[in-house]
């Protein structure tokens, strides 16, 4: 049993070049969560009992032949079995035996929070696990979502794109751990009453195909980009950070406008939300939050820890919760503050009452861990959830 953390990119990945494999475009940067707020479970069995490979995500059973579950599973049996050197090791699990997988996410699934990188990468480590695999596994972890390859590792994490058409360079590389900037705090707010949009890997695909902006963004603005931001993360520089993070997310947003016909993530409400980090920020004179939005409706915020408590305030007030407030807030406890008449009515304008469910704190995290508590366990004696 592993368990897996969530990853949120600062420099985004969008578009492939290479369907199969997963190999994208561009080089990408993101930040682990922490799997205290956010992670996936997952317990992986192997038995000469079992008649048939078989899976259950959040307690119901799915199709064990996904493409990409199966492609997960025969990199790591390969991998298990170039590492016994073809010689049959009867200590070592039999690679033929049938395997039972569970996964679970302690976070819900229709709140729209990304689950896929954090499920593939808790499935390659919790298989990795069973038959004894110690290698690279992030080339792994891509092969399920490209994205999931950086949630092999904790902290602040780089995947770059590579050159070989095989993909053994397009790897996860940890920048930096998740300890180097203490003071960092990410706020997931998640947002109400929408409809899944079109997929990642779907929309990437049709970018591809008809975006010249992405085009130029791959091979010109990224790469700058990624130098200027390991160099803003390395000097914990939240102001160079914070705006890089935000112009980032709205070009990766351009892009989809740019896809032909075009993809809409951001709503009405992003936007709302958009413009009240940048009031928020013009109003002190610096960057205080930065924004970022993935290919779904919520909105992850970047902050230090002295500004969580104004900033869920200011947030409080633009969108008041719709019921008593009760658990508006989640995760990390945030302390009380009072805002000033001026920042209030230089920020907070037409509130949009509950438009907001809730608001998420947590930090940077480690990457994946291992579970011994057998109370733990997804799977009984039996090996059934
Ligand atoms: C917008 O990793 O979900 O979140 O590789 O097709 O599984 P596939 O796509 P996925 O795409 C994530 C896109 C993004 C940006 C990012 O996480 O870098």
């Amino acid at each position: 049993t592993c368990t897996a953390p969530v990853n949120i990119a600062v420099i985004k990945y969008w578009g492939k070049r290479d369907t199969d494999l997963i190999l994208p475009i561009n080089s990408s940067l993101s930040v682990t969560l922490h799997q205290d707020q956010l992670k996936t479970t997952t317990t992986a069995a192997a038995s000469r009992d079992f008649t048939e490979d078989r899976l259950w995500l959040n307690g119901k059973e799915e199709d064990v032949g996904h493409p990409r579950v199966q492609a997960c599973l025969r990199e790591v049996r390969r991998l298990a079995r170039k590492r016994r050197g073809g010689g049959e090791d009867t200590a070592a699990l039999s690679l033929s035996y049938k395997i039972h997988i569970a996964s679970e996410n302690n976070f819900p699934t229709a709140a729209g929070l990304a689950s896929s990188a954090a499920g593939y990468a808790c499935l390659v480590s919790a298989l990795a696990r069973l038959y004894g695999v110690e290698e690279e596994l992030s080339e792994v972890a891509r092969r399920g979502s490209g994205s999931a390859c950086r949630s092999m590792f904790g902290g602040f994490v780089q995947w770059q794109r590579g050159e070989r058409p095989d993909g053994t360079d397009s790897l996860a590389l940890q920048v930096a751990p998740e300890t180097h900037w203490p003071e960092l705090r990410i706020l997931v707010l998640v947002v109400s009453g929408e409809k899944k949009p079109v997929g990642s890997t779907a929309g990437m695909q049709t970018s591809v195909e008809t975006s010249p902006l992405l085009k130029h963004r791959a091979e010109v603005v990224v790469p700058e980009r990624l130098a200027q931001m390991m160099k803003h993360i390395q000097e914990r520089n939240f102001e160079g950070f914070g705006q890089l993070a935000m112009r980032d997310s709205n070009q990766f947003h351009a892009t989809c406008l740019d896809t032909f016909p075009p993809i809409f993530y951001l709503t009405d409400l992003s936007r709302h939300i958009i413009a009240l980090a940048h009031r928020y920020n013009a109003h002190h004179g610096h960057t205080k939050v930065a924004y970022t939005f993935d290919a779904g409706p919520n909105a992850v915020i970047f902050a230090l820890a002295d500004t969580v408590a104004e900033f869920v305030e200011v947030v409080r007030r633009s969108f008041p919760p719709a019921t008593n407030g009760d658990q508006f807030v989640r995760g990390l406890p945030v302390g009380s503050a009072v805002l000033s008449q001026e920042l209030v009515a230089a920020v907070v304008t037409e509130p949009l009452p509950g438009a907001v469910q809730y608001i998420l704190h947590t930090k940077p995290g480690p990457g994946p861990q291992l579970v011994d508590d057998p109370s733990q366990h997804l799977l009984g004696a039996d090996g059934l959830p």
